[in-house]
């Protein structure tokens, strides 16, 4: 049974390996950058003795400032997720209901005119970036028209950072690219290589009223041919509309299945055929909207309002979500974070071959310094030694005066 409580999106959360990734990588970088802090402030002072040339003080310095770099970079990561389909398919009906919140503007006919990228903010209010311009925001009515505004182009990319605190899935680093209609847009392919190309998940949002069009497929054979191998999730969309013929619904679920699967599997070859059904899904974006905004309001859902098959569809997008933020985090972990890790191990690497140099060079030091104190020893020696041969040999020549003198008196 579908629960009041289960129209949230609570359980168990994979986000939270990227997040508490995220923050463990954090907590090595502190310790290393403090380890290359340390061998430069021990190399700078003790330096003069040391140095034969400046080149290793500059690779230790590069490295204090790599170490910060990389921190910046690890701070500011993020999992991104981009969304694209035609037109009205409910592309930005399936953001809100991600989101759980009416925030991005849909509608009938061509709504979303430009790019726009939702992430979290920790401030309390959210507002907008448009190319580098912050604008406060008071409503989601006054963001529909600030987007609403022809100098927008599509391919404009509109930032909207929107309060961590009324949206958990912001709060765990995610951030959602919404996009025009593939069918609109004459600027997609730029939009890609400017917005998209470091999204870790992307989401085709297909009409399930009609059928995968060649205009949707193209822009997801560009994004293949730009990534090797990209996450691609089909979200058949509308899937409520099915309720109203029953008997052709089984019928009709599997001819999208088949031609998505046959799209995903041999067109562009980006998952085996196995895991295709793990990538498509059913659902009706607008109904877990619904659901999800009355939870939100304390309300009990009212199953009335909603065309049969309700619950099967919202444990569906329930799955989606779950399957598309596994993928996400895991991804997100491996492409962000499996590159500084390497870069570490070579910089805390090199950093011990610094080290042991230094080991050895003193110790070098110290055996010269042991040789030449030994030679002093022995000249010291033979010095006591020749004085003492002299002392011996004055007392004698003495002695032999003192014996002539006294014959002679
Ligand atoms: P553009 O921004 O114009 O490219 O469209 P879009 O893909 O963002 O679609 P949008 O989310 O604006 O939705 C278009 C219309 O379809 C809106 O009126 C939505 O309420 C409606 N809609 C979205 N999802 C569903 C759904 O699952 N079922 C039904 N019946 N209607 C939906
Ligand atoms: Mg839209």
């Amino acid at each position: 049974d579908v629960t009041n409580s289960s129209f949230g999106a609570d359980g168990e959360n994979p986000l939270r390996i990227f997040v508490s990734a995220k923050k463990d990588i954090n907590d090595i970088f502190v310790k290393v950058e403090k380890f290359v802090q340390n061998v430069h402030e021990f190399y700078r002072s003790y330096g003069d003795e040391f140095l034969t040339s400046k080149s290793k003080l500059q690779q230790i310095e590069s490295s204090v400032s790599k170490i910060a770099g990389i921190r910046d970079v690890l701070s500011r990561n993020n999992m991104k997720v981009a969304f694209f389909g035609r037109t009205s398919n409910g592309k930005s009906t399936v953001i809100n209901a991600i989101l759980q919140n009416k925030i991005l503007p849909a509608g009938i006919g061509h709504t979303t005119n430009c790019f726009l990228q939702v992430e979290g903010t920790d401030e309390t209010e959210p507002y907008i970036e448009v190319e580098g311009t912050r604008r406060n925001i008071e409503s989601v009515n006054h963001l529909a028209n600030a987007l609403n505004t022809e100098s927008l182009g599509d391919s404009t990319l509109v930032k909207i950072f929107w309060p961590k605190s009324k949206c958990p899935i912001l709060h765990d680093d995610v951030v959602l690219v919404d996009s025009p209609g593939t069918d609109v847009s004459a600027n997609l392919d730029k939009c890609i290589d400017l917005y998209c190309l470091d999204a870790d998940v992307f989401v085709l949002v297909s009409n399930s009223e009609s059928t995968l069009m060649q205009t949707e497929k193209n822009l997801f054979i560009k994004v293949k041919e730009k990534l090797s191998k990209p996450n691609i999730f089909i979200l058949n969309n509308r899937w409520d509309a099915s309720a109203l013929e029953p008997e052709s619904l089984d019928l009709v679920r599997k001819q999208h299945m088949m031609r998505d699967t046959d799209f995903l599997v041999d067109e562009l070859n980006v998952v085996a055929e196995d895991e295709a059904k793990d990538r498509v899904f059913f659902v009706s974006a607008r109904e877990v909207l619904g659901a999800r905004i009355e939870a939100g309001q304390g309300k009990p859902v009212t199953l009335g309002n909603y065309a049969n098959g309700f619950e099967g569809r919202f444990k569906e997008f329930l799955d989606f979500e779950k399957k598309f933020e596994q993928c996400l985090s895991k991804t997100a972990v491996q492409t962000k974070f499996s590159q500084h890790t390497l870069e570490v191990i070579k910089m805390t690497s090199d950093m011990n071959q610094l080290l042991d140099d230094i080991f050895r060079q003193t110790m070098a030091m110290r055996n010269e310094k042991m040789n030449q104190i030994k030679a002093l020893k022995d000249r010291v020696n033979y010095i006591k030694q020749q004085f003492h041969i002299l002392t011996n040999e004055v007392k004698h020549q003495i002695c032999h005066l003192v014996k002539q003198v006294e014959h002679k008196v």
